[in-house]
C-alpha cells in the first residue's frame, strides 16, 4: 500500500491547474461571456446548460445539477477513483505524485512502471506475430465472424508456438527477466524461464485507463485447457477488472447501459455485431467492486448469465452483492441465456437488435429476487408463510435503501398475506438483540445544510464568501461560531478558517475540503447562484451579518447561562460573563 497524498499537494496541484484546459481537452467548449459552455457530458441535451468558470474554477450543469472542481469531473467524465484523478491531473503537469512515508513499502512498488511498459511492448508484439505469422489465427477468428476492426479494437494478437520469444523479444537482461515473471508472461521452473502463452490467440486485458495489465489467452480451436489467464500480478487483481471496460468506454463516453457477460469471446462477438457496452468479469464472481465501477457510467446493468444451474447460482451470487447497491434512479436486471447459449452463440441466432432489447427488458434485481424467493416456497402450505418470510429477511437486511425496502415489505405482504406490520414484526421478532435498535426501515438521512437553502445569515455568509473571497477581511471576529447552535455553523467557520490560510483560493480549490461530504454540492449550487451585490455592498452585508449572528450568539450564551443558574450556582467567571451580557443585550 502506498502512503497517503498529502493534503496540500492536492490543494497546490489544484491551484496549478486550469479547469477550462482539462475539461477543454475533453470537450468541445464555447465562450460565453465570463464563462464556457458545452452540451453536458453527463446526461443527453441538446442545447448547452453545462457550464466552466475559470474564475471560480468549477463546472456547474443548470440541467442536471452535475458539480465540481477539476478533480470532480476527472473523476466523473473519465470514471477514475480519486487517486487516479489525481494521479492523472499531477501526470499533465509533469509532477510526481508524492506520498506521506509508510513504514513498509513493497520493493515492487518500484517496478510498477517497468511493468506498464512491459506490457505494453508485449501486446504490440502479439499483435505484430497475428499480422506476420498467424494465419491460421486469423482464419480462426475470420471463422468466429470476427472483423478486422474489432480484432484491433480489442487489440488481439497471437502468441507464437515459442518456448523463448519474449526473452527473444526483451533479451536477457536479469531484471528485465525477472519482471516478466512477475508480471506473469514468464514462467520460471527448476531455475528455467519460458513463455506462459504459446500458441494462443492474446485478448489484452487493460485496466480503466487502457493500460494492458493481463492476457487471456485461448487455444486456437481445440485444446485444454481452453482459456489460460494471467496470474494475480501487482498490477492484475482479477476480481477488481472488468474485460472490456476501457474498449467500452474508448467507443463510447455517453453509456445507457451496460451488459456484464462471462467471456472473452462473448464481449468481442457482441461488439462485433454492434453491441459494444458488454463487459465481463475474469472467470470470477461478480464482485460489489464491479457494481460500484459500473455504476459510474451508467445507472442500469443487466447481468447476462446462462440458464443452466450453474448460470442460475452465479446469478444469486451477484444478486447479494447488487442489492445493497440499488438506490435512486439504479437499475439491475436479470437475463438468463436458452440452455446451451452463450451470449456469443445468442446473438448470432437473434440479432443485435432483439439481444439488446431483450436484455434490457429482462426481470429486474426485485422480481427476481421476488420469484427466487417464491420458488423456494409452497405458499399454499401452512408454512409457507413464515418459511418466505424467513428466506427474505437476509436479502432485506442487504437493503440499505429505505424506498427499496419498504417496497419489498410491501410485496412480500401481499404475497405472505400479512399486513405489512406484523410482517414487520414477525421479520423483526428473530433477530438479534443487538439489531433491534436498529430501525427496520432506516431513516432517510437528515441532510445537513438543508436550511440554507432557505436564506439564513450563515446560508448568506457562505455564499458572499464563496463569491467574493476578499470578504474574508471583514471577519476577524469568529471563534464562538463553533459554539453558536445554528445550522451550518461548523462550514461557515471552517470556510473562514481556509479562506484566512489561503484568500486567494479558487472556489473549486475550496469546495475540495468537503470531498465525500454530502455538503459538497450544496456549496457549489450557492457558489454557483448569481450573486448581485456589488463589492461594497456586501461588504456591508458580511459585517451585518457577524454582528446579527455575534448577537445570537451572546442571546444563546445568556440564556445557557441564566437556565445553568437555576440549577446551581455559576463559578466566578461565569457571573462576570453573565453581567456583562446582561448589560449587553
Ligand atoms: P467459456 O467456456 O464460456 O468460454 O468460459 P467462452 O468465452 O464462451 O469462449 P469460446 O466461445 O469457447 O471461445 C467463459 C470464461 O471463463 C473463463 C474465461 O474468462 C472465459 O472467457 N475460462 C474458461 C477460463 O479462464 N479458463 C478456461 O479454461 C475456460
Ligand atoms: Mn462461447
Amino acid at each position: 500500500m502506498a502512503g497517503r497524498i498529502p493534503k496540500h499537494f492536492i490543494d497546490d496541484l489544484i491551484a496549478r491547474s486550469d479547469i477550462v484546459e482539462v475539461i477543454e481537452r475533453r470537450l468541445q467548449l464555447k465562450k460565453a461571456g465570463k464563462n464556457f459552455q458545452a452540451c453536458c457530458p453527463f446526461h443527453n441535451e441538446k442545447s448547452p446548460s453545462f457550464s466552466v468558470s475559470p474564475d471560480k474554477q468549477f463546472y456547474y450543469c443548470f440541467g442536471c445539477g452535475a458539480s465540481g472542481n477539476v478533480i470532480g469531473f476527472i473523476m466523473e467524465y473519465d470514471g477514475l477513483d480519486f487517486v487516479e484523478a489525481v494521479e492523472d491531473l499531477a501526470h499533465a503537469q509533469g509532477v510526481e505524485v508524492p506520498r506521506e512515508a509508510m513504514t513498509q513499502i513493497k520493493p515492487a512498488q518500484q517496478w510498477e512502471h517497468d511493468y506498464y511498459q512491459l506490457m505494453e511492448k508485449t501486446t504490440r508484439y502479439y499483435q505484430a506475430q497475428l499480422k506476420s505469422n498467424g494465419e491460421r489465427v486469423v482464419e480462426y477468428l475470420k471463422g468466429r465472424g470476427l472483423s478486422g476492426e474489432i480484432a484491433r479494437d480489442y487489440g488481439l494478437g497471437y502468441a507464437p508456438d515459442e518456448w523463448h520469444s519474449l526473452q527473444a523479444l526483451f533479451g536477457h537482461d536479469q531484471s528485465i527477466n525477472k519482471a516478466l515473471v512477475n508480471c506473469g508472461m514468464l514462467i520460471e521452473k527448476n531455475g528455467n524461464r519460458y513463455d506462459r502463452f504459446r500458441d494462443r490467440v492474446m485478448f489484452p486485458i487493460r485496466d480503466k485507463r487502457g493500460r494492458v495489465i493481463a492476457f487471456g489467452g485461448r487455444v486456437i480451436d481445440k485444446g485444454e485447457p481452453k482459456y489460460l489467464n494471467s496470474p494475480e500480478t501487482d498490477i492484475f487483481h482479477k476480481g477488481r477488472e472488468l474485460y472490456g471496460l476501457y474498449e467500452m468506454r474508448q467507443h463510447q463516453r455517453k453509456i445507457d447501459w451496460v451488459v456484464v457477460v462471462e467471456g472473452y469471446m462473448d464481449v468481442v462477438s457482441l461488439a462485433q455485431f454492434g453491441i459494444r457496452n458488454a463487459v465481463a468479469t475474469l472467470g470470477t464472481a461478480t464482485s460489489s467492486h464491479h457494481i460500484q465501477q459500473l455504476f459510474r457510467y451508467c445507472s442500469k446493468i443487466v447481468f447476462c448469465f446462462d440458464g443452466d444451474r450453474a448460470g442460475r447460482d452465479a446469478a444469486l451470487r451477484a444478486l447479494s452483492q447488487s442489492i445493497p447497491q440499488i438506490k435512486d434512479n439504479r437499475e439491475i436486471r436479470f437475463m438468463f441465456l436458452p440452455d446451451g447459449e452463450d451470449p456469443d452463440t445468442q446473438v448470432r441466432k437473434i440479432g443485435a437488435e432483439t439481444f439488446a432489447k431483450t436484455a434490457q427488458g429482462s426481470p429486474s434485481l426485485f422480481d427476481f429476487l421476488m420469484d427466487h424467493l417464491r420458488s423456494q416456497v409452497d405458499m399454499d402450505s401452512f408454512e409457507g408463510p413464515g418459511k418466505l418470510a424467513n428466506l427474505a429477511k437476509p436479502y432485506l437486511e442487504l437493503m440499505t435503501d429505505a424506498i427499496h425496502r419498504e417496497r419489498f415489505i410491501q410485496q412480500l405482504s401481499l404475497l405472505v398475506g400479512l399486513s405489512e406490520r406484523k410482517l414487520t414484526d414477525l421479520l423483526l421478532e428473530s433477530k438479534s438483540t443487538e439489531d433491534e435498535s436498529k430501525p427496520l426501515v432506516s431513516e432517510s438521512q437528515g441532510v445537513p445544510l438543508t436550511n440554507i437553502s432557505q436564506l439564513t445569515p450563515i446560508r448568506r455568509a457562505i455564499a458572499l464568501l464563496l463569491h467574493k473571497s476578499e470578504l474574508i477581511n471583514e471577519v476577524v471576529d469568529y471563534e464562538w461560531l463553533s459554539q453558536l447552535e445554528m445550522p451550518g455553523n461548523e462550514i461557515l467557520k471552517k470556510m473562514i478558517e481556509i479562506l484566512k490560510e489561503s484568500p486567494h483560493i479558487s472556489v473549486g480549490a475550496l469546495i475540495e475540503n468537503w470531498r465525500d461530504s454530502s455538503v459538497q454540492p450544496h456549496l457549489l449550487k450557492l457558489a454557483n447562484e448569481e450573486l448581485l451585490t456589488p463589492l461594497d455592498g456586501a461588504v456591508q452585508e458580511i459585517r451585518d451579518i457577524f454582528n446579527r449572528l455575534k448577537k445570537e450568539f451572546k442571546k444563546q450564551r445568556f440564556n445557557q447561562l441564566q437556565q445553568k443558574s437555576q440549577r446551581g450556582p455559576l463559578s466566578t467567571e461565569e457571573k462576570q460573563e453573565y453581567q456583562t451580557l446582561l448589560l449587553e443585550l
